[in-house]
């Protein structure tokens, strides 16, 4: 019997049934269902998160092979629950995958990991960031091992960019089991408020394995990832959250050999009265809080700062922002909340900002007002040492230019480990506030003169006179940044309206500098 060809009309058209089969592949009224929970498509958000019309897909007729001979049965949707593919934002390529709950959940197997691991290989080939848009059920189950294998390839994907192009996940909807894994091998997290979660198990497997009663927002909420610092960002909705992600990529080089974008500068070359004001900010009382964010605002330009991690371990603040236009990350005691003290949750978070700068050519500016570590024994048996190492490490460790301006106290170790200029610091400058020293004078007169003050009381001598005086006499010799300037440890110590124009100055000073770094596997950070 002769086989008739089709003509070409006939294939075409094949291919249009296909093409329209595979925009859609969920069920009859899932992408209702999808709206009606107040998320977006896959192919929407895409279209929202890239430079219109930029969007290049590749793999949009894959789908799973058949798993029995006669395919009875089997559900094989084109794309399979992933849409993947090249663009551009603000110009700049970027690789993309979205997951579409509308197929199994958005649940991973086979085809589904392998177009994954494929976008982020052609984001390695190109050297550009690779952005998921995670909304997944977490492993196939119908799948099985295969598809636990093939979700494997992902995470170890995502090791292998680690340092080498930005990685960026938003949680868009359920993100369980193994779909948490990529978020939190890469760079950023971020998650909308009410309609994402993200779990390793859900309520149910809550209950059954140890019987507490818990709702999704309750164990994998936005709020509750972002207090934990599993999440680094939260907006309100799809559409915000796109728009985040391509602000944060503004302040990132496409990959670790590229430098940051330059903007054009915004701000003048005098001083404005924002400057001025940082005269009058600070409280010169070192027992006075103030908002390290007005300071951030005031010195950065347009006031504009992209803060990370707002929600968690808040004595310290990190984000993104630029000077006189060229991108800096920034790491701040926050003075009102617990004094500004070190702990094991902020010395972590600022610790992982600062490799994640250091591994994208983003130069680290610190703003310094710490009193020390958080004394405690909670914090001593929670592994304040070994965990507060990791700052340490990571500022001991940066290639990338640092600059540190120490505003007001900077006290023993928390000196030592926020950007001093013993840990190869690039230029130091204080405010004449600043107070550097071991520890402060009540504590540092009652050890160094004990004895003296007791043999004055049993004596019958004036004791209050004597403390007193010992006090202005440890203020005068310690509590100010002319003997750490004497040293060359301050290299300038500037008016405080001088700081956006002398930092400007550092990160232009530093420009091109190059450091080599020493021929080993890899450091053996405190992890
Ligand atoms: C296959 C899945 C699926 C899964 C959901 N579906 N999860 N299909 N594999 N893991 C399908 C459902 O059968 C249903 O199909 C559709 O997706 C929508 O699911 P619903 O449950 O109706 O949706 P919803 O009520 O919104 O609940 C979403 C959910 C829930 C919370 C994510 O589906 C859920 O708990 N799923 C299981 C999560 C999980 O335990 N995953 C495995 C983790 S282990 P129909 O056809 O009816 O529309 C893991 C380890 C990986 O991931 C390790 C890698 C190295």
């Amino acid at each position: 019997m002769s086989q008739t060809h089709p003509t070409m009309e006939e294939s075409i058209a094949g291919l249009q049934a296909r093409r329209e089969e595979s925009l859609y592949p969920g069920k009859d009224g899932s992408i209702e269902k999808h709206h009606a929970k107040g998320k977006l498509t896959a192919r929407e958000r895409i279209d929202l998160l890239v430079d219109p019309g930029s969007f290049l897909e590749i793999g949009r007729l894959r789908r799973a092979p058949l798993r029995s001979q006669d395919g009875a049965g089997e559900r094989r949707p084109y794309g399979d629950g992933v849409v993947t593919g090249r663009a551009t934002i603000d110009g700049r390529p970027v690789c993309v995958f979205s997951q579409d709950a509308t197929v199994f959940g958005g649940s991973v197997g086979q085809t589904f990991a392998m177009k994954m691991v494929r976008i982020m290989e052609l984001a390695q080939q190109i050297g550009c960031p690779v952005i998921g848009l995670a909304d997944s059920a977490g492993a196939r189950i119908q799948e099985g091992v295969t598809a636990l294998a093939n979700y494997q390839m992902v995470g170890k994907k995502n090791v292998e960019l680690s340092g080498v192009i930005p990685q960026l996940s938003l949680i868009m909807g359920t993100c369980a089991g193994g779909a948490v894994y990529s978020p939190a091998l890469g760079d950023f997290t971020f998650m909308v408020d009410g309609t994402s979660h993200m779990f390793l198990t859900g309520p149910e497997v809550v209950r059954e394995v140890t019987g507490q009663e818990t709702t999704m927002e309750e164990l994998g909420g936005a709020e509750i990832n972002a207090i934990t610092g599993n999440c680094h960002h939260v907006d309100d909705n799809d559409e915000e959250s796109l728009a985040s992600a391509r602000r944060l990529l503004s302040f990132l080089p496409s990959n670790n050999v590229g430098m940051p974008p330059r903007f054009a500068p915004t701000m003048p070359r005098d001083f404005t009265d924002a400057d001025y004001e940082l005269d009058r900010f600070v409280p010169a009382e070192a027992t006075k809080a103030y908002d390290v964010l007005g300071v951030i605002e005031r010195v950065v330009d347009d006031g504009d700062f992209f803060e990370i991690h707002a929600k968690w371990a808040k004595s310290i603040v990190i984000g993104f922002a630029r000077i006189d236009g060229r991108s800096v990350g920034i790491i701040a005691n926050q003075p009102i909340v617990n004094a500004g003290t070190l702990n094991i949750d902020s010395t972590e978070k600022a610790a992982r900002f600062l490799r994640t700068c250091d591994a994208f050519n983003v130069p680290i500016v610190s703003f310094v007002d710490v009193p020390g570590y958080m004394p405690g024994i909670e914090q001593e048996r929670g592994g304040a040492i070994r965990r507060g190492a990791k700052l340490f490490y990571g500022y001991a460790d940066a290639k990338v230019p640092t600059v540190t301006v120490t505003l007001r106290k900077a006290y023993g170790g928390a000196y030592a480990t926020m950007g001093s200029k013993h840990s190869d610091n690039d230029v130091n400058f204080a405010w004449p506030t600043a107070e550097i020293a071991v520890m402060g004078a009540q504590g540092g007169v009652k050890i160094v003169y004990g004895r003296e003050l007791l043999a004055a009381m049993q004596k019958g001598e004036d004791v209050e006179a004597l403390y007193n005086q010992r006090i202005a006499d440890y203020q005068a010799e310690h509590q100010t940044p002319y003997p750490a300037a004497e040293r060359g440890w301050v290299d300038k110590v500037i008016k405080p309206h001088e700081t956006r124009l002398e930092i400007a100055g550092a990160l232009e000073l530093m420009e091109g500098r190059r450091t080599e770094a020493p021929l080993r596997a890899h450091g053996n950070i405190p992890l």
